[in-house]
């Protein structure tokens, strides 16, 4: 009797198994703060039956209910009002929930309905998420099956975010973006509840920003001479090379993409990048300049202006600083920062600071007698009063200013904010001395770095792996929580030509970003996180969003003993096996399977590495020269 219990209890544990979906470990990225599952799943009808609040402010979460299951295989949406009628149930709570706050859900899935109750539509628009992420892939779109099981697997989620700040910043200056990539964009950032989208609309590559009171501001300094390769080290163009690389955002467009972000959920802060980082401005007017006469004022291209190689703030070849002498720059903030403050409803504009190279300062006469005039004892102090001086601005305008980190060099005012960008330890004293800070640290963050080897991305400065920036903690000890707003991933785009290197370049690092900035930290796990973005590299494959695959792919490491060179692949994730060619044939599953540093063969001129997994190959395959492997010796 007991055994047929026993089996009875297995088969019906073995029919649970096979009835649920295909793939129905739950994937949700970022983890929500808690989750209890049960066996079995909700079976979506034909016909859909929802019942949702009345009212503008929803508007946006239904059409996408709408949208997204309308468009799956068979489905039908139908909106009824009794709650009881419906499969899936919208509610605004008539009392705040304290729990799930502001932006928080509590989410139910039943055999029989879906319940979804918030405080705020914010809240109900990122239950709506959860509930698409608990849903088949073919809900993301493409080549949706027809034989998908539309089955949802019973769970009770809370939810709610562990910091106010979400935040992606993309660069427009150095490649520019459609309006139509921004949105694309943003619709990525909503899925992983990101809530603010930090536009950086001016740098010395393009100014990309409409301002009506200094037209040429885009009609000299959005335009430049295109050239491909590696941006940085371009040869420097002929000075009547055509100018057809670039663009701008009219008000209107800017509006547009406010309005769209604002119906997700995502703010929108402009950043107008000074006093440095300002060739375009000069491009467009000189007289900005400490040396308006110069002739050197050019949109640059990305060949070389700026000497890298001081060990600090970089150095001037020519010069990109607006002069902080000049009651013409401050009369020029003014106008821009009217029409700036005019458009973004957001309560910050961010005015950059970051990277001002003084060379040229050093050389101004104004700038000597400023420095007389206010008593200024050095550089860092004269930024300090040009910062104060555009911050005064911005207050008139009923905004509030923030930063990059270095503007706390010279001193800053108790009422501005900071980007801690430079590590996690100017922002963790900014905000011990009362500065509202927003983490965005280069060594976590900062997805414009290679996120695999240099054979497979395009060639920059440093790396960034996906499990470095997982290990990304918004309020790090040592920090005062009370003034960390949250945190930000930044995508700057000098080797970034096209949305789809953007989107490559930003997943999966923003996933680990995303569930940084929301999941409790002790809901963080490495290991159950790669599974979740395999699982999310699937999605991505029915929205034909690009990611990137290097998490498949070794860290190379090499070393010199003797005349030998040793190279060492270590895994970024488990269960992977890593096979090598040096004979330059193409590796599979039974070429050499590495345990061990390799030593390179003496005349041996390529190295090409490829790993599996579960028996397939997984990421791509690596090809790097000898040659190459020689210079990374450390
Ligand atoms: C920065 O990365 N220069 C803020």
């Amino acid at each position: 009797m007991k055994k047929l219990f026993l089996l009875i209890v297995t088969l019906t544990g073995l029919a649970a198994l096979m009835a649920a979906p295909v793939g129905s470990r739950l994937s949700l990225i970022p983890e929500p703060v808690s989750v209890i599952t049960h066996e079995g799943s909700f079976q979506l009808p034909a016909e859909v039956r929802i019942a949702a609040p009345a009212g503008e402010d929803t508007r946006f979460v239904k059409s996408l209910l709408e949208e997204k299951l309308g468009a799956a295989p068979g489905r039908l949406v139908r909106w009824v009002t009794g709650d009881r009628e419906a499969d899936i149930v919208l509610m605004l709570n008539n009392a705040d929930d304290a729990e799930t706050g502001e932006e928080g859900y509590r989410l139910q899935v039943t055999p029989q309905q879906i319940t979804l109750r918030a405080n705020k539509p914010a809240g109900l628009l990122y239950g709506v998420q959860t509930l698409f992420q608990l849903m088949p892939p073919q809900i993301e779109g493409g080549s949706r099956d027809e034989g998908t099981e539309w089955q949802i697997p019973l769970v009770e989620i809370v939810d709610y975010p562990r910091v106010g700040w979400r935040g992606l910043m993309l660069d427009v200056a150095r490649h520019f973006f459609t309006v139509e990539e921004v949105k694309q964009y943003i619709d990525m950032m909503v899925k992983y509840k990101y809530n603010m989208f930090h536009w950086h609309l001016t740098d010395d590559e393009g100014w990309r920003i409409e301002i009506k009171s200094l037209p040429k501001l885009t009609e000299v300094g959005a335009w430049r001479p295109e050239q491909i390769g590696w941006f940085g080290d371009f040869t420097p163009p002929s000075p009547d090379a055509p100018k057809t690389y670039g663009g701008y955002y009219t008000h209107d467009q800017i509006r547009e993409v406010i309005r769209y972000a604002a119906e997700r959920n995502i703010q929108v802060m402009p950043e107008i990048d000074v006093p440095g980082h300002s060739s375009a401005a000069l491009a467009a007017y000189p007289e900005l300049a400490c040396f308006p006469g110069s002739g050197d004022h050019f949109v640059r291209t990305g060949a070389p202006f700026l000497d890298w190689n001081t060990g600090g703030r970089p150095a001037a070849i020519f010069e990109n600083t607006l002069n902080p002498a000049s009651e013409k720059v401050y009369a020029f903030m003014d106008k821009v920062l009217t029409e700036v403050a005019a458009l973004f409803p957001f309560e910050y504009i961010h005015t950059g600071g970051d990277e001002a190279p003084y060379t040229f300062w050093e050389k101004s006469p104004e700038v000597k007698q400023l420095m007389k005039r206010e008593q200024l004892e050095d550089m860092a102090a004269v930024q300090s009063y040009f910062g104060k001086r555009v911050e005064k601005i911005i207050l008139a305008k009923g905004k509030k200013m923030m930063g990059w980190d270095e503007i706390l060099e010279g001193g800053i005012t108790p009422t501005t904010a900071l980007m801690s960008w430079r590590g996690i330890q100017h922002g963790i004293e900014a905000s011990n001395s009362g500065h509202y800070v927003v983490m965005s640290p280069s060594n976590y963050v900062y997805i414009d770095l290679m996120q695999g080897d240099l054979s497979t991305d395009p060639r920059v400065y440093n790396s960034l792996r996906l499990n470095r920036t997982y290990q990304f903690d918004p309020i790090p000890e040592g920090a005062n929580p009370a003034y960390i707003l949250g945190g930000q991933a930044n995508l700057w785009t000098e080797q970034i030509y096209h949305i789809r290197q953007a989107e490559y370049m930003t997943w999966p690092r923003a996933f680990a970003v995303a569930e940084s900035l929301w999941s409790p930290r002790e809901k963080k796990d490495w290991n159950r996180f790669v599974e979740k973005v395999e699982d999310h590299f699937n999605r991505f494959d029915y929205s034909r969003t690009k990611y990137s695959p290097a998490m498949y792919e070794p860290v190379v490491t090499v070393k010199k003993e003797g005349d030998d060179y040793f190279v060492t692949l270590t895994p970024e994730i488990e269960g992977l096996s890593i096979h090598v060619s040096f004979d330059a044939s193409t590796p599979d599953c039974f070429s050499p399977r590495v345990t061990a540093p390799l030593k390179v063969p003496r005349n041996a001129y390529v190295m090409r590495i490829v790993s599996y997994r579960d028996g397939k190959p997984a990421g791509r395959m690596m090809h790097i020269s000898v040659d190459d492997l020689k210079k990374r010796v450390r």
